[in-house]
């Protein structure tokens, strides 16, 4: 390291330990890790840390259906978590849990050097309460009829048809997701963070410029509103961290989730002797820096709960949080239908990472506006500059120094201003990368990549190549263009780490740290080009998406083992169909409409189906044995509704309905109960 080396610790937002990544999630892990990498790149020391976020209601309900210990589901989420991050390339330093000894002891010290200080408050509150669960229930767990446009089936804090926010005692005939019970209102004692008692401390804060400016003029807002206090504690059953001078209260899962990143770091120390916890998060440090990731939707709480928090209970304060907009595909929000609700996953089955990297890359700057990933510009833009401009480079010459030269680079730079001007844009780049203004970089870099294929175009080593007496001027001219190869691929570096890695072995070089970039190789042997990267094929990006359509809305990949046993079948167990083959079928309520019998077949019945908006499907049925046609109309049933169309004798059908029994008079159509509608899908 270098002496003006800075002691940098980044964090990106703890994912909650419930369920799989997905591209939204990404775009802030590849943000953190791309900035993370370049400042390693630049011979700082940076610690990437990241964790689960294994508490709370979620969590705790959902390890119950699935008849596991939450323990258990979470050390099986932080699996595949970990996984998806590592095929990434997002490179953390320590990725922990919240459900740590360290967290718990961390969130002790924090609550008790606040509550010491005078800064936590008791007070009786009422809440919403399940008689059968025998549990306080958050928001999100009480549904019922929207009490402004009157849809059912709302969540307690807002209404999906309309928008409306509301408390949970306004919804109308209110339920406990959790029971079906009618909540009932309950006294319990709370604790209270008071947040008013940092106002001033926290607007100087935000004054001293350590949040983006739109998020500055966001928390103006609030503080006009007026802060209130924060309710830090949940009552039993909850998944958490016993509030030590509290029994049978816990600590709320947003309290200890950010001490997450302390807990993570400890974790870490304990790992690396080096590595000094107090220089990170002693208050007052001016050694070292501490940066958020995050995304706008949880700016309050890591600009104004985490702070205070930190701030009361003798921590040190973060330099900056930094926030990030959505992810949109196709210019809308993610959707399980249409496909684009990608699973990190699933993109890994159809799609090199890199690619994706790199398109957002490409879009990300230092804003909290949104980002779009256009799949069709995605294509385009990685097969154009990626494998269109910079790996042909290096495929370009890379060939003839091997077969003319013996792998051997020539001994000078052809062009040294052409070298230079390389260099030179080295400052602005790395200022881009550090004010991570990406797109910024990336466009720089695409620059420079056309002047280096001008350059290639211009001195056309394929002819010279054939031509006599010109071997020296070949190999100056494709020894170049690997030299430029080399700097670009090294810009490119915190963006593409593995095909940098990759590049690095073709060149037979050390990581290319930003300052070695300077030094051009020359009569330096280079190994075998191999493709660095291919190009994407549309069929891949419709197959991921095709294959997230068919995925189960609910699929769970964290089912306990013996739950598993259909999905890992495997082609040849003819007892099984997978549980992806399960998922592609579509099974509707439909009403029969229409009955009716058909000329000349003797088992069939024609039926119309309504399976709801509108729409009706023609389905022969051969159930004539059973029903007459009067007895059928108006009736429920379900059916298939993604069967292929197939052309019968007397006409196409267009799915098929489910029917029980042996055969003959017992054949029994199936009935839905009530409260069943045509269209809804059979779960
Ligand atoms: O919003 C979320 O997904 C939270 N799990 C983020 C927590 S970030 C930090 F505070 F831990
Ligand atoms: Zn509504």
């Amino acid at each position: 390291m270098s002496q003006n080396a800075r002691k940098i610790l980044v964090t990106s937002a703890l994912p909650y330990a419930n369920g799989p990544i997905h591209i939204g999630h990404l775009v802030e892990y590849i943000q953190t890790d791309i900035w993370s990498r370049f400042q390693k790149m630049r011979g700082h020391e940076c610690w990437y840390v990241c964790a689960d976020d294994a508490h709370g209601t979620p969590i705790m309900l959902h390890a119950r259906k699935l008849g596991i210990e939450p323990e258990e589901l979470i050390e099986r989420i932080w699996k595949e978590h970990n996984q998806d991050f590592s095929d990434f390339a997002v490179a953390f330093d320590n990725y922990y849990s919240t459900h740590s000894p360290e967290n718990q002891e961390m969130a002790n010290l924090i609550y008790e050097n606040n509550r010491d200080a005078g800064h936590i408050e008791r007070k009786t509150i009422s809440q919403a309460f399940d008689p059968e669960a025998n549990m306080f229930l958050p928001d999100r767990f009480i549904k019922g009829t929207c009490p402004k446009c009157g849809t059912d089936d709302q969540y307690g804090d807002n209404c999906e048809a309309c928008g409306a926010t509301y408390s949970p005692t306004d919804l109308k005939n209110p339920v406990s997701a959790v029971s079906g019970a009618t909540p009932t209102e309950k006294d319990s004692e709370h604790l209270f963070f008071q947040l008013s008692d940092f106002e001033q401390m926290l607007k100087q804060w935000h004054k001293a410029g350590h949040v983006q400016e739109e998020m500055a003029n966001k928390m103006d807002e609030w503080f006009e509103a007026g802060l209130s206090d924060w309710d830090i504690s949940r009552d039993a059953p909850y998944f958490g961290f016993e509030i030590p001078d509290a029994p049978g209260k816990y600590f709320y899962v947003w309290l200890d989730a950010p001490i997450g990143y302390i807990a993570s770091f400890r974790n870490l120390c304990a790992k690396n002797d080096a590595l000094d916890f107090d220089e990170f998060w002693k208050a007052g440090t001016k050694t070292t820096e501490l940066y958020h990731f995050i995304g706008k939707d949880i700016i309050n709480f890591h600009a104004l709960f985490w702070p205070a928090m930190l701030h009361g209970a003798g921590f040190r304060m973060p330099n900056a949080v930094f926030a990030h907009g959505f992810l949109t595909v196709d210019g809308a929000k993610m959707s399980k239908s249409r496909g684009t609700f990608i699973k990190a996953r699933t993109y890994l089955h159809h799609l090199n990472p890199e690619y994706l990297r790199y398109y957002f890359a490409a879009k990300l700057g230092s804003g909290v506006d949104d980002i779009d990933l256009n799949l069709e510009d995605f294509q385009q833009r990685v097969n154009s500059d990626l494998v269109g401009k910079v790996v042909n480079i290096a495929s370009r010459n890379a060939g003839f120094i091997k077969k003319r030269f013996a792998g051997k680079l020539s001994d000078k730079i052809a062009e040294p201003q052409l070298f230079q001007s390389f260099i030179d844009a080295g400052d602005s780049i790395a200022e881009h990368y550090e004010k991570r203004e990406y797109s910024r970089a990336v466009r720089e870099i695409m620059a420079l990549a056309d002047k280096a294929n001008q350059y290639i175009d211009d001195k056309k080593p394929w002819v010279i190549a054939k031509e006599d007496g010109k071997d020296r001027e070949l190999h100056d001219i494709c020894s170049m263009g690997i030299n430029l190869f080399r700097v670009l691929i090294g810009y490119l570096r915190p963006i593409l780490p593995t095909t940098a890695q990759a590049s690095e072995q073709f060149l037979q070089v050390e990581p290319l740290s930003w300052d070695a970039l300077a030094t051009p190789l020359t009569g330096h042997e280079i190994a075998k080009f191999k493709p660095l990267m291919t190009r994407i094929e549309r069929e891949k990006i419709d197959a991921m998406v095709e294959a997230e359509k068919h995925s189960a809305e609910k699929s769970e990949p964290s089912k306990p083992a013996a739950k598993q046993k259909p999905e890992q079948a495997n082609e040849t167990d003819s007892n099984y169909i997978s549980f992806d083959d399960f998922t592609k079928v579509d099974l509707r309520i439909a009403k029969i409409v229409e009955a009716s019998h058909v000329e000349g077949a003797d088992k069939l019945l024609q039926l119309t189906l309504d399976i709801g908006e509108e729409n009706t499907r023609n389905v022969f049925a051969g159930i004539k044995s059973a029903y007459a046609p009067e007895d059928l109309s108006g009736k429920l049933t379900v059916m298939v509704a993604n069967l292929a169309p197939r052309k019968m004798k007397f006409g196409v059908s267009e799915g098929m309905v489910l029917a029980a029994g042996p055969g003959g008079k017992e054949l029994y159509i199936l009935e839905p109960t009530d409260g069943a509608k045509p269209g809804m899908k059979v779960k």
